[in-house]
């Protein structure tokens, strides 16, 4: 039976599958690196699993030929940037972000362009050409550490993340100048159903990532990346907890903390499963099958646009 939260396909589950999986993987030299919002098959199988600093951070130390990243495509971007000569691999090359979609490239140039004394930071949630005008790198574990490493009266401008750049600036006290993008998936948790269920569950504690809009930050107990989300799970004394961020992470919290009680947050529509993010999904174990047989689709950088956009990325992992 399907539990809440539960991101697994049974179709994809058979046992032949998975032998193939591992078969392809070892001819290849590949090493299955996976994103905490993807499926569950998909996380059991890989690798590696962690957010999007941990996966950066592994891709650099990674001794293999191939990298397949079960995640969506910035972060196949982000490995291929780290280790050019290595093929990088993704499962399906439509798992895009909404987040990084709101970041056109050549709108947030001219948006640089018009601010030329302030410092360029920019989410990893980016494309890399976005990345190949910004100055350092932030992801959602290492952001406020990035923000507080430079000068207190550097200017700054901070893209795409209106809602993480929001907090960034509460919790530090900058005024940092903000791009307006947002995810679609954490955009629209709504905060009257996540109260409802505080009232049936008072002792729960509120897990919230910081890609969730203001009101949602003011009531958490925790605001924090999928693996800061993760730690406070494993470390708080509450047995129940109310998780707003896309489901894909009750799977790990479940599996890291077996006696506690995981409950997806609602989004505002009732009917849908929006606390799903759909390119995340798009991920399956038979596209892993098929992209390791077929070493393809392979995810590609301009090499013009690698050598500039490797550079914030660098300066991200070396500070943290
Ligand atoms: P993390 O950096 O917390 O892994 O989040 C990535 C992401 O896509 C959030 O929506
Ligand atoms: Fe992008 Fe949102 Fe999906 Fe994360 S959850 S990958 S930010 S669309």
């Amino acid at each position: 039976m399907k539990k809440e939260g539960d991101n697994s396909s049974a179709e994809n589950r058979s046992e032949g599958l998975v032998e193939e999986i591992l078969r392809l993987k070892k001819e290849r030299n590949a090493v299955i690196m996976a994103h905490y919002y993807q499926r569950d098959e998909i996380q059991e199988i890989a690798d590696f699993i962690g957010d999007s600093l941990a996966l950066a951070r592994q891709a650099q130390k990674i001794d293999a030929d191939v990298i397949v990243m079960c995640g969506v495509h910035f972060m196949g971007e982000t490995a291929k940037i780290l280790c050019p000569d290595k093929t990088v691999l993704i499962p399906d090359p439509e798992a895009g972000c909404s987040l990084a979609d709101s970041c056109d490239p050549v709108e947030f140039e001219k948006f640089v362009k018009a601010h030329p004394d302030h410092t360029v930071v920019s989410y990893v949630n980016t494309s890399a050409a976005v990345k190949a005008v910004t100055d350092i790198v932030v992801t959602s574990g290492n952001a406020r550490k990035v923000i507080d490493s430079l000068p207190a009266d550097e200017k700054i401008i901070f893209g795409p993340d209106k809602n993480l750049g929001g907090y960034i600036n509460s919790v530090t006290g900058r005024e940092m100048l903000l791009w307006n993008g947002a995810c679609h998936v954490h955009d629209r948790f709504s905060i009257e159903r996540i109260q409802e269920m505080k009232k049936e569950h008072p002792g729960a504690k509120i897990l919230v990532h910081p890609e969730c809009r203001r009101p949602l930050q003011l009531i958490a107990d925790k605001v924090g990346s999928t693996a800061a989300l993760l730690e406070f799970a494993a470390n708080d004394d509450a047995q129940d907890f109310i998780v707003v961020t896309e489901s894909g992470i009750l799977f790990e919290m479940r599996r890291k903390c077996p006696g506690k009680n995981f409950m997806a947050a609602p989004a505002e529509d009732a009917e849908c499963q929006c606390n799903n993010c759909e390119y995340m999904k798009l991920n399956t174990l038979v596209k892993l099958r098929d992209c390791l047989r077929d070493m393809k689709p392979e995810i590609t950088v301009d090499p013009e646009i690698a050598e500039r956009a490797v550079r914030p990325i660098e300066r991200m992992l070396a500070l943290s």
